[in-house]
This record gives structure tokens, C-alpha cells and sequence, in this order.
């Protein structure tokens, strides 16, 4: 089996990442992680990468001034040069212009801490705990030029406990990050997923049964 390449941006501490890599260790995967880069040096996700034997970059935004796009050039290049298919954006905290999502439409996903389209952009727990929401989750998604917008993959849901602080809360969703990333990178990767009118359809999909998990395969 031959299995696509795929690239993760990351800024920090990088556990969607690992989620990835453990994911594509196995046999049956249908992707491989072929490089981890990061826009910060500093970045901890760096270091686990290299420890699983992935190649890693450092392309530092920050060496870029404020040309998006001439850093975005850099990534785009590191990205050819690897012969990366698809992206994963994993805690990657930069927003990327349309000329870059443009370049990799449909081969770039994200995912975000919330019930999109709820809880757009930064401190998703906290504005969740302030809403009153019951229910609370992530979200792996396409990535388009507005943020937190794209066609929506896959979605897990976790309670809102009445005791919760955002990080009690943070940390539920992040167990269920690691879940739904692998899952829907998997999706990408068979080339199940079909975007239409802006909405993703899974092809071949299975019934969630119940389950506040979607898509299940
Ligand atoms: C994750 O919770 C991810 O959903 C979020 O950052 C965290 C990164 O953690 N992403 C965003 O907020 C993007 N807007 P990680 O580095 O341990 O994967």
C-alpha cells in the first residue's frame, strides 16, 4: 500500500501531532508523516517529532517580518520539496492568506478546540464555561481563507461538567482531538471525503449509532 505524505504545522507543544504519528504507525494507516514543521524554534512538539524519527524545520515567522507571504513561500517550498500531498495543521497558531490556502485547497485541515461554527478563534474553554453550553467538543476541518470556517470533517463531543474550569474542560477535548484527528486525517487519505458547496461529504460513511463521535469508520 502506498500511503500519502502528509505534513504537520505546529507552534507548540505538539500532542495533536503525536496523536498523528502513534496513528500512522499503524500497518493498515493510509498516511505517512513525512515532516513536522514548526514556525517557532522553541516550539516542545519539536522535539517529540524528532524522538519518533520524523524529520523536522523550523521556519521562523518571526525571520519574515511582517510578509506573510514571503514566509509562506518558504513553507510552501519546504512542502514541495518533501513531495508533502496533504497538510495538518496541529496547534498551528498563524493565520495563513488565501494565496497559500488557495495552493493547497482541499490538501489542508485544521482543527479546532470547539463545535464549529460555535467558539471561533482563541480561548474556546473559557467562552464555552461562559456561554453555559451543556456540550462542548473539537473539530477537524478544511481549511479556508476565513478562520475557523471551512468545511467541517469531523466533529467530537464531550459534557460540560457544572464543576469544570477551562483546563479540566481543555483537557476533555483534547482526549477528544487525539481521537477525531486520526480519524479524519484517515478520511483525507482514502480519498473519502468530497467537498461540495462548501459542506464535506463522507463517502462510504458509517452510521454513528448513537454516538456522539462523527464521523465513525
Ligand atoms: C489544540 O487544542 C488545538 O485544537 C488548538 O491548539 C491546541 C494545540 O495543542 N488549536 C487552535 O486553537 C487553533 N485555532 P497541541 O499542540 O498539543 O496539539
Amino acid at each position: 500500500m502506498s500511503r500519502r505524505r502528509v505534513a504537520i504545522l505546529i507552534s507548540g507543544r505538539g500532542s495533536n501531532m503525536a496523536a498523528l504519528i502513534e496513528a500512522a504507525k499503524a500497518p493498515d494507516y493510509p498516511a505517512e508523516i513525512a515532516l513536522v514543521i514548526s514556525n517557532r524554534p522553541e516550539a516542545k512538539g519539536l522535539e517529540r517529532a524528532k524522538a519518533a524519527g520524523i524529520p523536522t524545520l523550523v521556519i521562523d515567522h518571526s525571520g519574515f517580518g511582517r510578509d506573510r507571504e514571503s514566509f509562506e513561500r518558504a513553507l510552501d517550498a519546504a512542502l514541495k520539496a518533501h513531495a508533502i500531498e496533504f497538510v495538518c495543521l496541529a496547534g498551528f497558531m498563524r493565520l495563513l492568506t488565501p494565496w497559500f490556502v488557495g495552493r493547497w485547497e482541499n490538501r489542508l485541515i485544521n482543527i479546532h478546540p470547539a463545535l464549529l461554527p460555535a467558539f471561533k478563534g482563541l480561548d474556546t474553554h473559557a467562552r464555552a464555561l461562559a456561554a453555559g453550553v451543556k456540550i462542548h467538543g473539537a473539530t477537524v476541518h478544511f481549511v479556508v481563507p476565513e478562520m475557523d470556517s471551512g468545511p467541517v470533517i469531523a466533529q467530537a463531543a464531550v459534557p460540560v461538567n457544572e464543576d469544570d474550569t477551562a483546563e479540566t474542560l481543555a483537557a476533555r477535548v483534547l482526549a477528544a482531538e487525539h481521537r477525531i484527528y486520526p480519524m479524519a486525517l484517515r478520511l483525507l487519505a482514502e480519498g473519502r471525503l468530497r467537498v461540495v458547496d462548501g459542506r464535506c461529504h463522507i463517502v462510504d460513511a458509517r452510521a454513528a449509532g448513537g454516538l456522539l463521535l462523527a464521523p465513525e469508520i
